[in-house]
């Protein structure tokens, strides 16, 4: 069953049922202020850092799900019914009800009893703002007088203390209201010098400031006692919990329309100037007032959303395709593009699964983010792989995450996972094949944000292979550390004690256990390092990358081959894990598809072998499981993995980001075919059909699909912030449709099912547009190019002269 529709023209998922199986969120905010808001308005707002800098309150685990949000009611002020025109809180049944998200922005329209109403949510681009567009009007024969409630809570800033410290918080709320606007300033009379502010573009009847006094003693949001009567009470907030909220009066005759705005924003005042007049304890609001009278005209709210939509086309308009097939091209051309920014901005701090209090950015994670997003906004990719590789350890190791307010590594989870920093390779690599700025290598970065650690990032990445290399073990793997890209499997930490948490618990030395999946990457980051070092002439380097690799690959094949599949790891006790030795836990996905992207087994047929494994052992119709067979109890030397209940995340589940390397193997040994059954399977699209089963969002990629172990196979949770997005996208638009930049040039080169008669695609690449059509003629994936009418030798287009702006290229497959 479904609850919506793409609307693919629009750009935008138009959801026509409000109860969804799960909340459907959307993003808003490009580059400070962000929000995140359901299909029924639900969700919260902040500025840069979802805990420290919390706008608006949200109560996650709530009855219901969804609590907190950008909150309307409508009153008919002759009858007294009123209603949610976003549906929640009151869940009132409306008589029409639709939620468009879109590029970041949100409209959720809906009719009840003859008044439309159509609430347009966004940020404009460049302002610290949401504005509420709110267009009502009266579909009915008789005239309507009408009472508009906006509502929100607010958030005393930090967002972990909010919800903890109530014995102070309860004291300190404090707010203004002036002209009808509502400001928002605890804490500002002491250490803050920022505070938000909640407008509207029409006079007040009434105002609200204290929770209690609108919501009446004992209420919810559902029945607010102020909208029951309609009577405001208009008092200002002294401790407590302050929200905001405006009371509008609005006569509308039959047929009449009217725009009501409303602006929430925030705004940061210097510290010698926060107070008007100096001296006094009230907000400075000259800025804001500016900002106000602009963003408060409906003109001017129009002319903001259509650059934001330029804005959106134009990021989504680096890369086109139209394929035969509609899922790819609406998850390529829109949501997974759209996913990936998302990614980027919120790393994985705020969505429906992430409080937004507890994680900085990850370093694996970062890097892995930057290969979605770097074709769109290359300078931010630049600038994110300067602020990683600053948290980067001195021996080429990684803090495992770093705070993005300060963008120093976090000490608290500390470091030793050993694959971290072999991604910054990967990332950079990344940046330099789209974008060709070489210099990137030569920027003077510091190691662990220390002043006089100073040298280039080259270096950085030459520390991040040596840091491999001097941690190899028994079998000469690479040591494990605390956890590889599987958090969960922890060799080393042999927790009994409940509430420790498995990444940072360390019992054991960590000298015997080794990952099989760290031997691939970092055969795959020396492929990418040997690709650096041969542009910057550095031959010492290509010949240590390339006797490393060639080492590595030995000990894979006397290591971690296990006769059809690559294992997994050894554990603290030297034994094997991902074997036929193995009762539980005898083939992991994680190796299959790492190694054969590294190019593992390609040529001695061992890479059918394992992908053939994988189909055989871990493929189920919603994707691919994490391992087989499922741990069925706790086991000590295995960690968190074994925690989870069969089926769940780690312990073989459908863990999504993985199945694009399996994508990517199938592609590099040419099954085409198989390599897009496994994309469709996981495609968010194309599981729209199966809403209810899958209960996550038809747009955007969730982290894990419960696994056939489990009760609920097929279910998915945490939806948006996942590496799956990149990796998706990756596997796609590089592999399976084959447009791949490289370090000389964009290279095409397809292997797509076997029956499709071709596609077209547009991308930018390096200031040129390449429109690049391909026509499959055979059933192999031979290709041959021709470029601008003319035949190339291979599949990388030369780079053409700095004049041509537009390249034609026509690929054959045969
Ligand atoms: C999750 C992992 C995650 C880790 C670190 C675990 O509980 O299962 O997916 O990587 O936490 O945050
Ligand atoms: C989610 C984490 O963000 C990521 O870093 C990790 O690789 C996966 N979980 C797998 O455990």
């Amino acid at each position: 069953m479904k609850f919506g529709t793409f609307d693919d023209s629009a750009r935008e998922y138009v959801i026509t049922q409000p109860d969804t199986p799960l909340p459907w969120i959307n993003y808003l905010g490009s580059e400070a202020y962000f929000g995140l808001i359901s299909n029924t308005a639900g969700g919260y707002s902040f500025y840069k850092d979802a805990r420290l800098r919390r706008l608006t309150r949200y109560r996650y685990n709530n009855a219901p799900l969804d609590m907190g949000g950008r909150y309307l009611y409508l009153r008919d002020n002759n009858t007294g019914t009123y209603w949610s025109p976003t549906w929640m809180p009151t869940r009132v049944d409306l008589d029409e009800y639709e939620c468009r998200h879109g590029q970041g922005y949100t409209i959720i329209t809906s009719q009840f009893n003859g008044i439309k109403s159509s609430a347009r949510y966004f940020v404009p681009l460049g302002e610290s703002l949401e504005i509420w567009q709110v267009t009502l009007t009266n579909k009915s024969a008789s005239d309507a007088d009408l009472s508009l409630f906006s509502a929100i809570e607010f958030c005393l800033w930090d967002a972990n203390d909010d919800v903890t410290n109530f014995q102070r918080n309860y004291s300190i709320g404090q707010v203004e209201i002036v002209d009808d606007v509502i400001y928002h300033k605890t804490e500002y009379r002491e250490r803050r010098d920022h505070f938000a502010y909640f407008a509207c573009s029409e006079k007040l009847a009434g105002f609200e400031t204290i929770r209690e006094d609108f919501l009446g003693a004992y209420r919810g949001w559902d029945e607010p006692c102020v909208v029951e009567t309609g009577k405001s009470v208009n008092t200002e907030a002294h401790g407590w919990q302050p929200i905001g909220s405006h009371h509008v009066k609005i006569y509308l005759k039959a047929g009449e329309s009217k725009q009501i705005i409303f602006i929430l924003g925030y705004q940061e005042n210097s510290k010698d100037d926060k107070f008007d007049p100096p001296g006094s304890q009230v907000i400075n609001k000259k800025s804001a007032k500016k900002t106000l009278e602009k963003y408060l005209q409906p003109a001017h709210a129009d002319k903001v959303f259509e650059e934001l939509h330029e804005y959106w086309t134009e990021l989504l308009g680096k890369l086109q395709v139209s394929t035969p097939d509609e899922h790819t091209n609406r998850m390529v051309n829109i949501w997974n593009a759209y996913q990936c920014m998302v990614t980027f901005n919120m790393s994985r701090s705020a969505s429906y699964f992430e409080s937004g209090i507890g994680r900085g950015m990850g370093f694996r994670d970062s890097n892995q983010d930057l290969l979605g997003f770097v074709h769109m906004i290359p300078e931010r990719a630049r600038e994110r792989i300067l602020d990683i590789s600053a948290t980067q350890l001195k021996n080429g190791g990684a803090f495992h995450q770093y705070q993005p307010l300060t963008k120093r590594g976090n000490n608290d989870v500390g470091s030793g996972f050993n694959d971290d920093p072999l991604w910054l390779v990967l990332g950079v690599s990344a940046y330099v094949k789209e974008t060709g700025d070489w210099s990137i290598l030569d920027e003077e970065v510091q190691y662990e944000n220390e002043a006089g650690t100073e040298c280039p990032l080259y270096e950085h990445l030459q520390r991040a292979v040596q840091y491999t290399l001097e941690r190899l073990g028994p079998h000469d793997l690479p040591l494990i550390g605390r956890a590889d890209w599987n958090d969960c499997l922890n060799l080393n930490c042999f927790s009994d004690t409940p509430g420790q948490s498995f990444q940072t618990t360390t019992n054991k030395e960590g000298k015997v256990a080794e990952s099989v999946f760290i031997a691939g990457l970092f055969m795959l980051a020396c492929q990418e390092m040997a690709g650096i070092a041969k542009h910057r002439g550095d031959k010492v380097g290509i010949e240590k990358l390339t006797k490393a690799s060639a080492e590595m690959e030995k000990t894979v094949w006397a290591a971690g081959w296990d006769g059809d599949w690559f294992r997994r790891a050894y554990d603290d006790f030297g034994h094997v894990l991902g074997s036929k030795e193995n009762s539980e836990g005898r083939i992991f996905i994680e190796p299959q598809g790492m190694c054969v992207m590294a190019g593992l087994g390609v040529e001695n047929g061992n890479a059918l072998k394992a992908l053939d494994s994988v189909a055989e052992h871990l493929a189920t119709p919603h994707g691919i499981v994490l391992q087989q067979p499922a741990f069925s109890q706790y086991y000590l030397h295995l960690g968190e993995i074994s925690s989870y209940p069969p089926g769940y995340k780690e312990n073989a589940g459908i863990f999504c980001h993985t199945n694009p390397w399996v994508m990517i193997a199938e592609a590099v040994v040419g099954r085409g075919d198989k390599a897009f059954d496994y994309y469709q399977r996981i495609n968010p699209s194309a599981r729209e059909e199966i809403s209810e089963l899958h209960k996550c969002e038809p747009y955007v990629y969730a982290q894990m699909i419960a696994g056939k172990d489990a009760a609920t196979h097929g279910e998915a949770k945490n939806s948006w912030l996942t590496g799956t997005a990149a990796w998706n996208y990756v596997a796609i638009t590089q592999n399976i449709l084959g447009i791949q930049p490289t370090f000389d040039g964009l290279q095409v080169k397809p292997v797509i099912p076997s029956a499709w008669k071709g596609f077209e695609a547009t991308r930018s690449f390096r200031g040129v547009r390449y429109e690049i059509s391909v026509v499959r003629e055979g059933t192999g994936n031979s290709v041959t190019l021709e470029v601008d009418g003319k035949s190339i030798d291979g599949t990388v287009i030369p780079l053409p002269n700095k004049e041509t702006k537009i390249v034609k290229v026509k690929a054959v497959i045969r």
